[in-house]
């Protein structure tokens, strides 16, 4: 009987842990963890997760025995400290046929802030700028004291909720290597057209660095064309806008994809700047064409509808694509 109970609390407590933690996981952002723990990392606890990152390429969880492997540390370290990692929320481990273990988002973060520390990009970390449909934004300075914004990619995020809403407290398991690998390649492709809109005069953030699925740019100021009720301008920002497209479209030969208010800063100069880059395509994609109509679409209607402008959708077409030569 005495056993009973033990095993009815302890499954009990298992329970509430776990609910602790579904808990603590939504209200704590993966980069939250990860800033908060890395200052107090040593350079072993760094090593370990970068042996497991690099393992994760053939193991979905690394057996424990393999971790010290490619590190410089004597097994029983290793021991000693994977249980901390995991208590602090940068692994998780499985036991089954062998104990394993791989990163969590916030270990993946860690990682990345790391290499971004090296290599002197950042130095302290501030407040959340913004939790967008798949990136966690955070400002940042540099070791210059330059204010940047520090962009985590979060892919699959939408399918997360979906899960969670299912399953309950399963959001941070849901975190597979391969949305992992799509938030790196969603980070390069942003990072690319940022230094090539950057570099034609388009209006975006000056990027800085990336490194995994983090990507480094300048901070701005202001908040989202979507927040901005009233404008003293209306037209002038439209056409700000449109010439803007035009010169991503002419110049860059890059098409945003996903624009639209929210997409769209309006900084206290009133001057605009185009964010969120990374699902683009070249103007040489074989749906362009469309892409880019609606990209004009979205933000046409908007200052159609919220600032009554009688700008028509041709109208804006024709101009972003005067003069352009068409790519077959
Ligand atoms: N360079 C930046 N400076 C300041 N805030 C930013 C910057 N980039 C993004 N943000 C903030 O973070 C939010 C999400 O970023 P975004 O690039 O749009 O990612 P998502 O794909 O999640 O929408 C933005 O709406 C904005 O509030
Ligand atoms: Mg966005």
């Amino acid at each position: 009987m005495k056993m009973r109970v033990r095993i009815e609390i302890g499954r009990d407590c298992t329970k509430a842990l776990k609910w602790f933690l579904s808990y603590y996981y939504l209200i704590m952002s993966a980069a939250d963890i990860a800033v908060g723990v890395y200052p107090k990392l040593e350079p072993e606890d760094l090593q370990i997760l970068e042996s497991i990152e690099l393992q994760m390429k053939r193991y979905e969880y690394v057996p424990e025995y393999n971790v010290y492997e490619p590190t410089s540390l004597p097994p029983q370290e290793v021991a000693y400290r994977l249980p901390n990692l995991r208590k602090v929320g940068l692994i998780r481990r499985r036991r089954g046929a062998y104990t394993g273990y791989s990163l969590t988002k916030a270990g993946y973060d860690t990682l990345a802030i790391n290499a971004l520390v090296k290599a002197n990009i950042l130095e302290a970390f501030g407040k959340p700028l913004g939790v967008g449909k798949e990136a966690d934004v955070y400002d940042a300075l540099t070791p210059t004291g330059t204010q940047v914004a520090v962009k985590f990619h979060r892919l699959g995020r939408t399918s997360f909720k979906q899960t969670k809403r299912k399953r309950g407290y399963i959001t941070e398991y849901a975190y597979t290597p391969d949305w992992h690998r799509q938030s790196r390649i969603a980070t390069k492709k942003e990072y690319r057209a940022l230094e090539i809109l950057y570099q034609k005069g388009v209006a975006v953030p000056k990027p800085f660095k990336r490194n995994r699925h983090v990507l480094v740019m300048s901070m701005i100021e202001g908040e989202e064309l979507y927040h901005h009720s009233e404008l003293p301008n209306p037209q002038e920002v439209l056409d700000e806008i449109l010439n803007n497209i035009r010169k991503a479209y002419r110049n860059a030969h890059i098409i945003h994809v996903d624009l639209s208010p929210y997409n769209i800063i309006l900084q206290p100069s009133q001057h605009i700047l185009i964010i969120d880059w990374a699902q683009h395509v070249t103007i040489k994609h074989p749906n362009a064409q469309q892409l880019l109509k609606r990209d004009l679409q979205n933000v046409i209607r908007y200052f159609q509808r919220k600032h009554s402008l009688g700008t028509k959708l041709e109208e804006g077409l024709a101009y972003v694509k005067k003069d352009t030569i068409e790519q077959k």
